[in-house]
């Protein structure tokens, strides 16, 4: 089935290159945005028209239809926008450019991958991510669920990042620590050392600004993904996909 695209978060124009390799390369029909901010329903953005809020979901949905959400805000925005849709219904797909390798990655549903993004092999990644430009993962990296990794991040072999973790612009994080859950990495830190969970790190070397409490616990996995998502996918080489939509 060719399915129809449909994004959630009008604002980032780089997402137009996004969406030409999904027409072009994936065979991807991009449909629609959906977007909270009243102001914009009604408009275009990146050619496309935004048709309403994640309540109107009900009124677009079909068989073809499959969601991405794009907000990279907070991982906690993030996290609440995807697991209001699984409640309403909505299907997800991966948005992944076509020119990332992920051969012998693991990768789940929901996902966003911006161009320029490199993940190496061994790594295992979960749903509901989003990395952005330049960003690499390294060998048998592991990354949790609702995760944002902002543009320039390296992370290093072995790395083990938690769910709902935000790292913030060309952070460097050294082989084989963790990263806690819902912990933040602030841009242009050199991480040492594991960070515990819900603590904010800055500097180099990376220290502990803030402690949070972490929110979601018990339910970080998004509890009705498997039920209404397109299956995990091991890999994949560039261009036969994880999922009959984008790759
Ligand atoms: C880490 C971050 C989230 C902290 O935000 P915050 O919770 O609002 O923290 P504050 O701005 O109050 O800063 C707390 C302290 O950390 C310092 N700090 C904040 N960010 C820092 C950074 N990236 N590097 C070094 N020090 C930093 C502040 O100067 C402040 O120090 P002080 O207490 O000595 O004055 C934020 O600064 C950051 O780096 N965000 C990443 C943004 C990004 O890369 N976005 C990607 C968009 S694509």
């Amino acid at each position: 089935m060719r399915y129809r695209l449909v994004l959630l978060g009008a604002a980032n124009p780089e997402t137009r290159r996004m969406l030409l390799d999904a027409r072009e390369r994936q065979g991807v029909e991009p449909y629609a945005f959906i977007d909270n901010d009243p102001a914009k329903w009604g408009s275009e953005f990146c050619g496309l028209p935004v048709l309403g809020g994640i309540a109107s979901v009900e009124a677009i949905d079909a068989p073809d239809i499959r969601y991405v959400n794009l907000i990279t805000r907070d991982t906690r925005t993030r996290y609440l926008t995807t697991h209001e849709m699984l409640e309403r219904g909505c299907r997800f797909t991966n948005l992944i450019h076509s020119a990332i390798d992920l051969t012998d990655v693991t990768i789940g549903t929901g996902n966003y991958l911006q161009a320029g993004v490199a993940v190496q092999a061994g790594a295992v990644i979960g749903d509901n991510v989003s990395f952005h430009v330049g960003s690499i993962i390294a060998h048998e990296v592991r990354v949790g669920n609702s995760v944002f990794i902002a543009p320039g991040v390296c992370v290093a072999g072995c790395v083990d990042i938690g769910d709902g973790v935000f790292i913030g612009a060309n952070a460097t994080l050294l082989p084989r620590i963790r990263i806690g859950n819902w912990a933040t990495v602030g841009a242009g830190a050199v991480v040492l050392s594991d960070v515990p969970d819900g603590a904010t790190v800055v500097g180099n070397p990376a220290r502990v600004v803030r402690q949070a409490p972490v929110p979601f616990t018990g339910h970080e996995r998004l509890p009705t993904w498997s039920r209404i998502s397109e299956p995990r996918s091991e890999g994949s080489p560039p261009g036969t996909g994880s999922s009959p939509a984008c790759r």
